[in-house]
């Protein structure tokens, strides 16, 4: 009666005099009506991108948000005034914000962001909670940059050592990945920025990758490759989810609806948005439909093709109502639609110290003979290596930062009160000056390449392991978007770099002195054939812009190393079953007549996942491979005890178990507990074990004990079972295995389940 009275009263007002809906105002449904099809078109894709090589039909001029008031931010939203809809600015990425330093209309004035530690060092720390408060530092920087989302946290498998971006991703087990982009996505949500979960899925590498179609099994895709996304999805409940490049089983990921709708929203229940990765995909329509709601940066082109589509019954307006809907519930969250206000002066000092704290704890120590480390205090050291005079803080394109500095080991380990050879460093410094114009030439958007290593002098070791107590070592490693590692010289060592390490480990130790060895790398690299040359090795990834700090920290025993390895460091790259086959073949190559930057890639190439679900210790601790260092492994300068292990329920329902930590040495540490099933075999093969839950205790005095506690899900112990379409975990009996690595089992105990239960995908 009251609504057929307003209805009444509604169309007898002019429609020039009715006020235009707004949004927060009125309801998201009249919003979307009162816009027209050319405004509802634009908000589905973005303000657009122009750079060199770019396809004429891709260019677009970027304008507002992005060149004028955030440069260097990756793309923009458009805005509709007329309704109250501001536009949105997204930023990357995984190592902090990524924008222009310096800004034409503010000549003189400086917007450096904080390099914090790269993925893979954040996900070696197993400490969600340190993730969490990384993700708000980096969010306080977003919104004084006024960023509304930021292109964050990515977490593709670590499915072999080679893949480029390796470095920005978190781990070989999804575990360990989906709990590290949950905890980063919460710690940015919470403090008002967005989060966009990339890449959304199955883009493990870089070759080929706009063309790329992966064939994987289904039940490696949901055991693998889209387990991490499920726990990021149901733990983090990110605003956005971007999709990713590559085709999986024949259509691209932006354009499955099975993917995008099936699995994502009615399957796992996300109910925020999903975004291209930048310029994704091909096909706008079968994007709108497959709930890709915003296509970025968004091209003229794209926008021609959906005006079409809507004109012609190919695309339905109530798909592109559906997806403004969904734009503007984005909108309605962010910083930009509250006026959040903004300072463009983010606490660089501050983010500073957590970057470096959280880079220590990141940080792996391999190797620790006759207690090499901590340095002893004021050590006069052989500080060697090109990497330790210039380091590499995190990895290329996108997922890079710019920071204000960054801090070589030499320089930490001076501030440190450590003293290096006099003459070493300028050494250094002049042969990098003199190499560095030298370098060949790359194409902007790939990783530039390297100085190579500084030539061994025999004569020089010798005069240096005479005067100096120890010898420290840095080999660096970089890597980044568009191409991935090499075997030679890459996951390998160069032959100067074997030649330095084993010229410096005869010449230290023949004056009973030792070598240390940092590696400054993004992903898993050779170590057997070499590791035998050190007496210590810190793995200290790509660990941001406090590098040398941070690294002197661990090695001066200020901070007790307490990262563990996310991923096996196998012995050859061969031993890992996706070498087979690797990267994948092309079906048909670049196209001649194509000059942008998408000419030189193959229009079709294919590569087969043969490996299934027998990825990292899945497989080397199933099939007893030989590893160079296993899963989960780390040592510390103090020793762990495990006791009391208890376990209960698991018949049906969550398993609870629980295991009392005790620091057994004589410093503070803390340890990182894993906890594996193995499940009893069933129709399908199983991994020997599997991670289920893991936990980090604080810090622990000599002598003092934590209680870690536990909880798996019932769905948490299944295996999915492609044929029956669910997950199945089988009647029988588990083992519960508390380990310090996956190879390093300190306590188990079974439990037994009477039946089978299954889990709904
Ligand atoms: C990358 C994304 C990134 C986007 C925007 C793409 O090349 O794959 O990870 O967020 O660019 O810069």
């Amino acid at each position: 009666m009251v609504a057929g009275i307003m209805m009444a009263l509604a169309l007898t007002v002019p429609a020039q005099a009715r006020e235009l809906p707004k949004l927060g105002q009125a309801p998201l449904q009249q919003v979307v009506a009162a816009l027209t099809l050319e405004e509802k078109i634009s908000l589905v894709t973005g303000q657009g991108m122009s750079f060199p090589g770019l396809p004429d039909d891709m260019q677009a001029p970027v304008v507002g948000a992005i060149e004028d008031h955030v440069p260097g931010a990756a793309g923009a939203t458009v805005a509709v005034p007329r309704l109250g809809i501001p536009s949105l600015v997204l930023a990357d990425g995984p190592a902090g914000v990524r924008i222009e330093p310096t800004r034409k209309n503010a000549p003189g004035k400086t917007f450096h962001a904080t390099a914090f530690p790269i993925g893979s060092a954040l996900a070696s720390s197993w400490d969600t909670a340190l993730v969490r408060e990384v993700g708000s530092a980096i969010a306080d920087e977003a919104a004084a940059y006024d960023v509304d989302v930021m292109l964050t946290p990515a977490l593709n498998i670590h499915r072999f050592p080679l893949g480029g971006r390796n470095f920005e991703y978190y781990s070989e087990d999804p575990l360990v990945a989906g709990e590290t982009a949950a905890a980063l996505v919460l710690g940015l949500q919470d403090r008002g920025v967005g989060a966009s979960v990339k890449h959304f899925a199955v883009n493990n590498h870089e070759w080929n990758r706009n063309t790329i179609n992966a064939r994987v099994d289904e039940r490696a895709l949901r055991e693998i490759y889209l387990k991490g996304f499920e726990i990021a999805m149901r733990k983090g409940q990110p605003w956005t989810v971007m999709s990713s490049y590559n085709k999986l089983n024949g259509t691209y990921t932006s354009e499955s609806t099975w993917l995008l709708t099936d699995v994502l929203r009615k399957q796992w229940g996300y109910q925020g948005l999903v975004m291209t990765d930048w310029f994704g995909g091909k096909d706008a329509v079968a994007q709108m439909e497959a709930g890709n709601e915003l296509l970025m940066p968004g091209t003229g082109n794209q926008r021609k093709l959906l005006r079409a589509a809507v004109a012609d019954g190919k695309l339905d307006e109530r798909v592109l109502d559906r997806n403004v809907t969904r734009v503007l519930e984005l909108v309605l969250r962010s910083r930009a639609f509250k006026q959040a206000p903004h300072s463009d002066a983010p606490d660089l000092r501050g983010n500073a110290i957590i970057s470096r704290h959280a880079a220590s704890q990141g940080m792996v120590l391999l190797k620790n003979d006759g207690a090499t480390l901590p340095l002893a205090a004021a050590s006069r050291l052989a500080v060697l290596g090109d990497g330790s005079y210039e380091v590499i803080t995190g990895g290329t394109g996108s997922g890079d930062v710019n920071k204000a500095y960054a801090i070589p080991l030499a320089q930490g380990l001076q501030n440190a009160g450590f003293s290096n050879a006099a003459g070493l460093g300028e050494r250094y410094a002049s042969y990098i000056a003199e190499q560095t114009p030298k370098r060949p030439t790359t194409a902007w958007y790939l990783p530039k390449a390297r100085v190579p290593e500084r030539a061994v002098d025999v004569a020089e070791l010798a005069q240096l392991a005479q005067q100096q107590d120890m010898a420290v070592v840095t080999i660096s490693r970089g890597s980044g978007e568009f191409v991935d590692r090499k075997p030679e010289n890459d996951f390998q060592l160069s032959d100067v770099e074997r030649a330095l390490l084993v010229a410096t480990s005869k010449a230290f130790h023949a004056q009973g002195k030792k070598l240390v060895v940092v590696l400054n790398i993004g992903g898993v690299m050779e170590m057997a054939s070499w590791r035998d040359l050190a007496d210590a090795i810190l793995l200290a990834w790509q660990p941001g812009q406090e590098a040398g700090n941070a690294i002197a920290d661990v090695l001066s025993g200020a901070v007790n190393p307490s990262g563990k390895l996310a991923d096996t460091f196998a012995i050859q790259l061969a031993d890992y079953p996706a070498n087979d086959g690797f990267p994948g073949k092309v079906l048909l190559g670049p196209d001649p007549n194509d000059k942008s930057i998408f000419g030189q890639i193959a229009r079709a190439a294919e590569v087969e996942y043969r490996d299934s679900i027998w990825v990292g210790y899945r497989h080397f601790d199933t099939r007893k491979v030989d590893v160079a260092y296993p899963f989960g492994f780390g040592l510390s300068y103090t020793d762990f005890g495990y006791s009391d292990l208890k376990v209960e329920g698991g018949e049906q329902g969550p398993v609870r178990a629980s295991v009392k930590v005790t620091n057994t040495g004589k410093v503070a540490g803390r340890e990182v507990a894993q906890v594996y099933v193995s499940a009893p075999s069933s129709l399908l093969p199983k991994p020997a074990q599997e991670l289920r839950a893991f936990a980090k205790t604080t810090l622990l005095q000599p002598g003092q004990s934590q209680v870690l506690q536990f909880q798996i899900e019932g769905k948490d112990l299944a295996s999915f079972n492609p044929e029956l379409g669910r997950w199945v975990a089988d009647k029988g009996r588990y083992s519960l295995r508390v380990g310090a690595s996956s190879r390093d089992i300190r306590a188990q105990q079974s439990f037994d389940k009477a039946e089978a239960s299954n889990y709904t995908p």
